[in-house]
């Protein structure tokens, strides 16, 4: 099954956001594989963000996301790398459509709640950034052969 790193960032734990957006990755019936409060040092956030470097937001990103604690989630379910990045919505609160995340809890550019990963490959890096695999957890809810039929993509 499909695997997605989300960070729920600075903002959305000091706006006690954590409980209603991780209900939307239930609602929608994805399975929490990993999940933790940290704090990300900065030497971990200039890998995460490595691909940003250069860029003149990058300073000001590696801040945001070091300013305080996060939760990390690793979320496993069919298609769950687009999927999760539909229920997060456009990158800025000001585009994003309302029923997102981003779209109904904000309308800054920096302040945006919330990090999906883009790509496979992506997911895989980003997931063994903030995960040791054991801690990870593979397993079937209840719920699961109702909310998607078994084995299917
Ligand atoms: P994310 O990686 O956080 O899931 O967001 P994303 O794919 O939608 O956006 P991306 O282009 O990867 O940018 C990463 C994060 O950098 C900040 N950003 N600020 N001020 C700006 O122009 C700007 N552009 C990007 C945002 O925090 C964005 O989530
Ligand atoms: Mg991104």
């Amino acid at each position: 099954m499909e695997k997605t790193l989300i960070i729920l960032k600075p903002d959305c734990v000091q706006r006690r956001l954590i409980g209603r957006v991780v209900q939307r990755f239930e609602d929608k019936g994805l399975t929490l594989s990993g999940m933790k409060l940290m704090q990300i040092e900065k030497s971990l956030a200039e890998k995460h963000y490595a691909p940003h470097v250069g860029k003149p937001f990058y300073p000001g990103l590696i801040e945001y996301i070091t300013s305080g604690p996060v939760v990390v989630l690793a979320l496993a379910g069919p298609n769950a790398i687009t999927v999760s990045r539909k229920l997060m919505g456009a990158t800025f609160g000001f585009d994003a459509e309302p029923g997102t995340i981003r779209g109904d809890f904000g309308i800054s550019k920096t302040f945006n709640l919330i990090h999906g990963s883009d790509a496979p490959e992506t997911a895989e890096t980003e997931i063994a950034l903030y995960f040791a695999p054991g801690e990870l957890l593979d397993y079937s809810t209840a719920a699961e052969g109702w909310t998607s039929k078994p084995n299917e993509v």
